[in-house]
């Protein structure tokens, strides 16, 4: 589909057949399009992205390979639709006969009210035909759809139960390119190929509002309330989803969704796919991006803890020129960074060597698909005397903003990697660390949490 111009109308395809739409609010949700189009198979369960009744998938390119990527349209603006290629539930069936994802869910029982099913269907679909896939399908592939009546047992079964997709339409389409996302501009929405022309518009429109994955403003939207006339995406620019892997550092362009993190990153240590799991769920990671997530500020989230522990630093782009400043000088205070108006985070850089342990620890109500109470990431290098030569150890949940803890750090440099050098950095955690109390933990369980993180961390050291 060739790019849109000023005033042109929104163009995708949905279920294989061309869509234009001539006037919509960039506000408007996907889901909400979808449905007043008659295609009511996605359901609203909750609008934030916690349920997956609403999913539907879109044909995405996965490093190089085309596949089905099953999303949230309830936070999915219909404007980032434009040029996109979605398919819902009611295009599964072919001339009465049900797709294999649909039937295994009938034929295990996987479906009381119904109400959840067709978000059900529509991830595990994705799934079934997921490129290079061998084995069963990976049932934490449904971790993002919740059921309220009918139990996951049989759902389980419903995924175990498939094997090699078809060889039909679906399979054959995945034979072809995914669409290329392209500069976009409609009335109230934006989507340019540059960093230079997004900064452009950032700085002619003080309304504008940059997005990426849309996981965090999607639920500002839909549960707040709050509106913007101007949503400039950066889903267009391919510097922010660039991946790139040397022997001095990894670069990952902030607009990368983080499942694409996860495949691109070949010889990432054991604590990225430990940190991918733990956060939110596949539907959720197919969108979500370390910029939306940095940009933020917020102190639970989950990204800074794990790249602060990896002495990440952000390098940032706009209309002022380029800069790249330590993750740990970015936040300045609650919610708030040195990004100034007008700048964004291009990338996310990683130096190597990484530190030989690395370790995330995430403290939630459920063990996945939740926010964190506490996390905390920390890392260690020892000499061949056993000794400290480097120590990191931060924090998300404990402080108007997510932190590396220096004195603590400090603490234990040059020293025997101990019992008591665990004490010493309880002791700056007790003394220094400033949680709050809400509904998620009080402040001292927090404080009690996080120090005997530091125990548990030395308790799972190689020996
Ligand atoms: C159900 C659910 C579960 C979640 N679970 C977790 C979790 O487990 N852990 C966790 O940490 N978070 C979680 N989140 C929050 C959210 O998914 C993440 O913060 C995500 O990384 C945001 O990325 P995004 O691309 O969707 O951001 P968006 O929503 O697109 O943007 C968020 C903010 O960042 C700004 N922004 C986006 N990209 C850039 C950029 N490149 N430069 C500058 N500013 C930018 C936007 O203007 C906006 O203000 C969850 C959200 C939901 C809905
Ligand atoms: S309606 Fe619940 S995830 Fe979209
Ligand atoms: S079948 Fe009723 S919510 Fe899942």
């Amino acid at each position: 589909m060739a790019p849109a111009t000023a005033a042109q109308p929104l163009e995708f395809l949905l279920n294989g057949s061309p869509v234009h739409v001539d006037t919509a609010s960039p506000n408007m949700t996907l889901l909400e399009f979808l449905r007043a189009r008659g295609l009511t198979g996605a359901k609203e369960g909750c609008a934030e992205g916690e349920c997956g009744a609403c999913a539907v998938v879109l044909v995405a390119d996965e490093g190089g390979r085309t596949a089905f990527r099953a999303v949230n349209s309830c936070l999915m603006f219909l404007p980032m639709a434009a040029q996109q290629e979605i398919y819902t539930v009611e295009s599964l069936a072919s001339h009465g006969a049900l797709a294999d994802a649909q039937r295994a869910m009938a034929a295990a029982g996987g479906s009381q009210c119904g109400y959840c099913t067709p978000g059900f269907v529509m991830s595990l679909f994705a799934e079934h035909y997921r490129p290079g896939r061998t084995g069963p399908c990976d049932t934490l592939a449904l971790a993002g759809n919740l059921c309220r009546c009918t139990g996951y047992r049989p759902i389980r079964d419903a995924a175990l139960a498939l094997g090699a997709p078809p060889d039909d339409r679906f399979r054959r389409r995945l034979g072809q390119a995914s669409p290329a996302i392209g500069a976009v501009e409609i009335d109230g929405f934006a989507r340019p190929s540059t960093v230079e022309a997004c900064a452009d518009i950032l700085a002619r429109d003080p309304s504008a509002a940059l997005v990426s994955g849309a996981t965090d403003l999607g639920v500002d939207s839909n549960l707040h309330g709050r509106r913007w006339p101007t949503l400039v995406s950066v889903e267009g620019i391919s510097e922010l989803r660039d991946f790139s892997e040397t022997t001095t550092g990894v670069t990952i362009g902030a607009g990368l969704p983080l499942t694409d993190i996860g495949r691109a990153w070949r010889e990432a240590p054991p604590v990225l796919a430990e940190w991918l799991t733990l956060f939110a769920s596949p539907l959720i990671r197919n969108r979500a991006t370390l910029g939306g997530n940095l940009a933020t500020a917020s102190p639970i989230g989950d990204a800074a803890p794990l790249l602060l522990a990896l002495d990440a630093s952000l390098r940032l782009a706009g209309s002022g020129g380029r800069r790249t400043v330590p993750l740990a000088a970015f936040f300045t205070g609650y919610r708030k960074t040195v990004l100034e108006r007008g700048e964004l985070i291009a990338a996310i850089e990683i130096p190597r060597p990484l530190p030989a342990l690395v370790r995330f620890y995430k403290i939630a109500k459920r063990r996945l698909d939740d926010i964190s109470t506490v996390a905390a990431a920390m890392a260690i290098d020892q000499d061949t005397a056993g000794r400290v030569r480097r120590a990191r150890f931060a924090f998300g949940g404990v402080a108007a903003t997510p932190l590396r803890l220096v004195e603590a750090e400090q603490a234990v440099e040059g020293q025997p990697w101990n019992e008591a050098a665990v004490e010493r950095v309880q002791d700056v955690i007790q003394r220094t660390l400033t949680p709050m109390s809400d509904h998620r933990g009080t402040k001292e369980f927090r404080l009690e949490v996080s120090k005997s993180l530091v125990e548990k961390f030395w308790w799972e050291r190689p020996r």
